[in-house]
């Protein structure tokens, strides 16, 4: 049986260093400040701005909070942007992501100064992880990268293979086990027999966002396999994009779903702002 990865617990130990380090700050009269900025009424996402929120203040973290409705025009989008941009007390700016249809993401993704741009979103910073000299690293796979290291998993050389090529997760966790030194070949709609990719695989990462798709008929014994899958199914369950009664079998690692990657992503969001805080003001 496989080794559980708890992120629940990696997440809680790093919150309880950030929350020090916030308290530190505090005490010398710095504050710390995020934005963070909903539009539209998404289920999921209304869950995760209120989980961001939360963990804010739990850590010291000044949070300001912008629910914008469906219809928002772009341009207002945009000035709201602007307008944090130059706002001191703001540290870093979160656009939760999706945005509505009508709405240009890459636009507004591009408008955060990228000195306050805690996902790590812009061009700029993203042309950072392609160099392998970014200094913030986007949250959700920096958390896969962390978890990796705590559990002393390590990455160098080995067959790293990312089912998923979005620019919030697939992409980038790409380019950080890339920079690990990790071989990577990213896998897609596309990609002709994944079976055959997804087997020769030392690490698996998988963000579809479809349940269970992963059997264990695409491991490899002895893998390590991280499921960034968040699903909801009909009796309102979570489940990932693995199947992890039948993975677990064959992994040597995992990542359940909940309590694996999502914990981590929140942590390194809210080590991101500490961060921006103290490299653009604090120090
Ligand atoms: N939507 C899903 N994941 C993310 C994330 O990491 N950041 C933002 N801004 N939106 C998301």
């Amino acid at each position: 049986m496989a080794i559980i990865i708890d992120g629940k617990r990696v997440s809680s130990e790093i919150k309880e260093k950030l929350k020090d380090e916030v308290e530190r700050l505090n005490k010398e009269g710095k504050q710390v400040g995020l934005s963070v900025i909903l539009v539209g009424d998404d289920s999921a996402s209304k869950v995760y701005v209120s989980r961001k929120n939360k963990t804010c203040k739990s850590l010291g973290i000044n949070s300001y909070e912008y629910v914008l409705p469906e219809d928002t025009k772009e341009q207002d989008l945009l000035e709201l942007i602007d307008k944090l941009n130059e706002d001191d007390k703001v540290d870093g700016i979160l656009v939760q992501l999706p945005l509505p249809k009508h709405i240009d993401e890459k636009k507004v993704l591009s408008r955060v100064y990228p000195s306050k741009d805690v996902d790590c979103f812009h061009p700029e910073n993203v042309g950072k992880i392609v160099r392998g000299d970014g200094k913030i690293l986007p949250c959700t796979p920096a958390g896969i990268i962390t978890l990796l290291k705590e559990y002393n998993i390590s990455i160098q050389g080995k067959e790293c293979v990312v089912i998923g090529r979005s620019n919030i997760v697939g992409k980038p966790v790409s380019l950080l086990l890339l920079n690990e030194n990790g071989t990577v070949t990213i896998c897609h709609s596309k990609t002709k027999d994944l079976m055959d990719l997804t087997r020769k695989a030392d690490i698996l990462i998988v963000a579809v966002g479809k349940p269970n798709i992963i059997t264990g008929d695409y491991i490899k014994k002895g893998a390590v396999v991280i499921d960034v899958g968040v699903n909801r199914l009909d009796n309102g369950k979570l489940c990932g994009d693995v199947n992890y009664e039948d993975v677990s079998k064959k992994a040597s690692f995992i990542t359940p779903v909940p309590g694996g990657v999502g914990p981590m992503t929140i942590a390194m969001l809210m080590k991101n702002v500490i961060s921006l805080a103290k490299r653009r003001r604090l120090q």
